[in-house]
């Protein structure tokens, strides 16, 4: 089985790569590095002792895409690509719906002109919306989202229902990404973003390394168990061995539009996740109560059963892992940049 792996350099894509290639899949990479770096190809030939076919590609790019295509027996496509920052999205919408929807009519337009019709789609949590009910279903209420990255998800999503409506020989997967965090434990690659973090625990990794001086805390008076808000944190290993089990699914079942929810079906709160991070990694997180940050939710974890009943999916690693390896990873890459 020859899959195209697309965005396969950045955090999500790099961590499937390994698995994909443990698990004896064919694989061809496209990255155009807006979010990634060269050396992650290194990275995962040193862990996997695999190499694989490389393309430096945009997606917007169609006839480079078509080329891939053409120079390899394409069998499935598993679609990671995207810009992911909620913030940047609101200030570029119009990057956000070419990067993130546009993008992915050209890659369909080809898959449909190859006769390629296997598609794992990366979506997220956030297409529920300001989530009216925990834990979240694959049946909840999806709409509302109150970003151009949350919309553009979205709208994916829309576009591959109507997709397979027109035609019932497609085979689409498309999982929805709760909050993965931590990294492969041999700390080679992993999540470090540039600059300020946005996200929990690349901020929470900063302020360990004294990089940053607080943790701001956003909000302490939510209707959670301790006031600070909900997530269902997964540890991105269980996450990339997922789409080994939507591959095998796909692979099975020749046909359909099967939607899961991916996460651990666990809510954990902001304090504590600081506090397993302090006890794993024993280091001091200073922390700070800020207000509350504009359009976050009290609660957001997932309903599993679905992915685990039809999937077999069951993450193994705990919030301790995730604390662990996400540190592991950080530190790992201080010592390589010293060598
Ligand atoms: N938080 C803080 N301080 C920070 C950062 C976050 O207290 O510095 C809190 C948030 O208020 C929230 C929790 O930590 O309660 C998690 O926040 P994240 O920003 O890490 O994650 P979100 O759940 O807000 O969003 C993430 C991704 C989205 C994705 C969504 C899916 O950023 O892209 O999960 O549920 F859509």
């Amino acid at each position: 089985m020859k899959i195209l792996v697309t965005g396969c350099c950045g955090y999500i894509g790099s961590h499937t790569l390994v698995e994909l290639l443990n698990n004896g899949y064919e694989v061809v990479g496209l990255d155009n590095f807006s979010n990634s770096k060269k050396d992650v190809l290194d990275k995962i030939e040193k862990i996997t002792g695999k190499q694989i076919v490389f393309y430096e590609c945009d997606m917007l790019d169609k006839d480079n895409l078509r080329k891939i295509f053409q120079e390899n027996k394409i069998e499935m496509v598993i679609d990671f690509a995207a810009y992911k920052a909620v913030g940047e999205s609101v200030e570029k919408p119009i990057s956000y719906y070419i990067n993130n929807v546009s993008s992915v009519l050209m890659l369909l337009d080809v898959m449909k002109s190859f006769g390629v019709k296997n598609l794992i789609f990366s979506s997220s949590a956030t297409v529920y919306g300001m989530a009216e009910e925990v834990p979240l279903k694959e049946t909840s209420f999806v709409g509302g989202t109150t970003n151009p990255y949350g919309t553009s998800k979205l709208f994916v999503e829309k576009i591959l229902m109507d997709l397979y409506n027109s035609d019932n020989d497609w085979n689409i997967c498309i999982f929805r990404y709760f909050n993965p965090i931590g990294a492969h434990s041999s700390g080679l690659i992993g999540e470090n973003p540039n600059g300020v973090p946005a996200n929990l625990m690349p901020y929470i990794v900063k302020v360990a390394k004294k990089e940053l001086e607080c943790l701001n805390i956003f909000g302490d008076d939510y209707d959670t168990v301790d006031g600070t808000g909900v997530r269902d944190y997964i540890h991105i290993m269980d996450l990339a061995l997922a789409h080994i089990l939507g591959v095998k699914k796909l692979c099975e079942v020749k046909s359909g539009l099967h939607i899961y929810n991916l996460g651990t079906g666990k809510g954990i709160s902001v304090l504590e996740l600081v506090n397993a991070f302090k006890k794993v990694n024993n280091v001091d997180i200073p922390y700070k109560i800020a207000p509350r940050r504009a359009g976050d939710i009290a609660e957001c974890y997932a309903s599993i059963r679905k992915a685990r009943e039809e999937l077999g999916f069951i993450p193994k690693r705990g919030i301790d892992d995730m604390c662990f390896d996400a540190y592991n990873y950080v530190l790992k890459e201080n010592e390589n940049e010293k060598n």
